[in-house]
């Protein structure tokens, strides 16, 4: 156990700069969705996350050796059916986040909580502790939620209207700031929430407190995100790099304007890698269109509009569509740090084998690039 830290080790890891959400990377990288089976991706394509604690425990490890900067899982609690029952079995993502703060010790580790069925005390309470196994290295992803299949599992009661559960979230997320910064005892009365004598002992290693990110799309979740967050996490579905930039750009502005903050934004991306571009083709046509779990697909059920100019799209949690060559895919990297992403949450089908080709071919050029320093 680790009960003494030596103080060298204790003052350094106080600081946020420690945290590698914060280093001088250009383009960070993460995991996204190794918590859950399948993944990010909806397919019957060979090679899908089986969800065993070894196999996400070697993936964060690999990641954690590579200098990879975020661990970040999917906040689930129930599948969405299909060929794939897509997302059927996952790690709850605070006890996940625990075990992998003990197998890493650089990569940043992170837990998506759920506003809506996880208490402001618990959340504040369970970081804390994550954040002292890691030695300052949690992060708090702060979501919604928008299933109503998984939140009937908790009662009618769990699922707010979109606007009502950003102003829920809101109280909420004052209630774990305060619960992580607060010397003395404290009340809170807001419209959901009635606390007395709030305090949580210990106070997390990081102060103030550790990073929050906001994974959000609509206009009030990034008012959400510009108020509370130090990184926005959106999708990227559509459009080109002015686009891009106009977004981020203002996204970026009303947090520093409004809010008197610095936004670092991310998004997740979706990798298909081969040696040639043809490759690359071939396999997206497999794994998306021949191999595409349809009907177990989240978006594809969420029934939102396409719109015109839309990327392509990989059934799933459909990320920023990184698709090509090692080359070509620094190229694109290249593109979106040029309209102001500050970090990619990357998938794979085949996590494990295609993360170490990622390792092996892509990260060398990241770095000839300039996009990262060598690790
Ligand atoms: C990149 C990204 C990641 C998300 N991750 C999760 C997640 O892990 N679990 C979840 O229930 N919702 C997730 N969401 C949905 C958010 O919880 C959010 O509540 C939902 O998108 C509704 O808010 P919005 O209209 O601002 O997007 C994610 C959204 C985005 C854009």
């Amino acid at each position: 156990m680790r009960i003494c830290m030596s103080p060298a080790r204790s003052v350094m890891r106080t600081l946020p700069a420690m945290n590698p959400l914060f280093n001088s990377n250009r383009m960070k990288l993460g995991t996204f969705s190794t918590n859950c089976s399948y993944g990010a991706t909806a397919t019957t394509a060979e090679g899908g996350l089986e969800l065993t604690w070894e196999n996400t425990r070697a993936i964060a490890m690999a990641s954690d050796a590579a200098g990879f900067e975020a661990l970040v899982p999917v906040g689930r609690w129930k599948g969405f059916g299909g060929l794939t029952d897509f997302n059927g079995a996952s790690f709850e993502v605070f006890t996940w986040a625990a075990g992998l703060a003990e197998a890493t010790s650089y990569s940043a580790v992170l837990a998506t909580s759920h506003v809506p069925v996880v208490h402001p005390l618990v959340s504040a309470k369970q970081g804390s502790t994550i954040d002292h196994i890691s030695s300052g290295r949690f992060a708090l992803n702060v979501v919604c939620g928008w299933n109503p299949d998984e939140f009937a599992m908790f009662g009618s009661g769990a699922l707010r209207s979109h606007d009502e559960g950003y102003a829920y979230a809101d109280e909420w997320i004052q209630i774990l700031r305060r619960l992580w910064t607060s010397e003395d005892e404290f009340d809170f009365t807001g419209d959901f929430f009635e606390m007395s004598g709030g305090i949580s002992r210990p106070r997390p290693v990081q102060r103030p407190h550790p990073p929050i990110m906001s994974a959000n799309n609509s206009e009030i979740g990034q008012r959400f995100a510009a108020k509370y967050a130090d990184l926005s996490f959106i999708g990227i579905r559509a459009g080109g790099e002015g686009d891009w930039k106009r977004l981020i750009d203002g996204h970026k502005r009303l947090a520093r304007e409004e809010f008197g903050r610095e936004l670092q934004v991310w998004t997740h991306a979706s990798v298909i890698c081969r040696p040639t571009r043809q490759e690359a083709e071939q396999a997206y046509q497999y794994i998306a269109v021949e191999r595409g779990d349809t009907e177990g697909d989240p978006i594809r059920r969420m029934n939102r509009p396409v719109p015109p100019n839309a990327l392509r799209r990989i059934p799933g949690w459909g990320g920023f569509p990184l698709i090509g060559t090692p080359e070509s895919i620094v190229d694109d990297l290249e593109a979106l740090s040029s309209a102001g992403i500050a970090g990619c949450l990357l998938s794979w089908v085949d996590y494990e084998n295609e993360q170490r080709q990622w390792i092996e071919q892509v990260l060398p050029l990241m770095e000839q690039a300039g996009l990262r320093r060598p690790f």
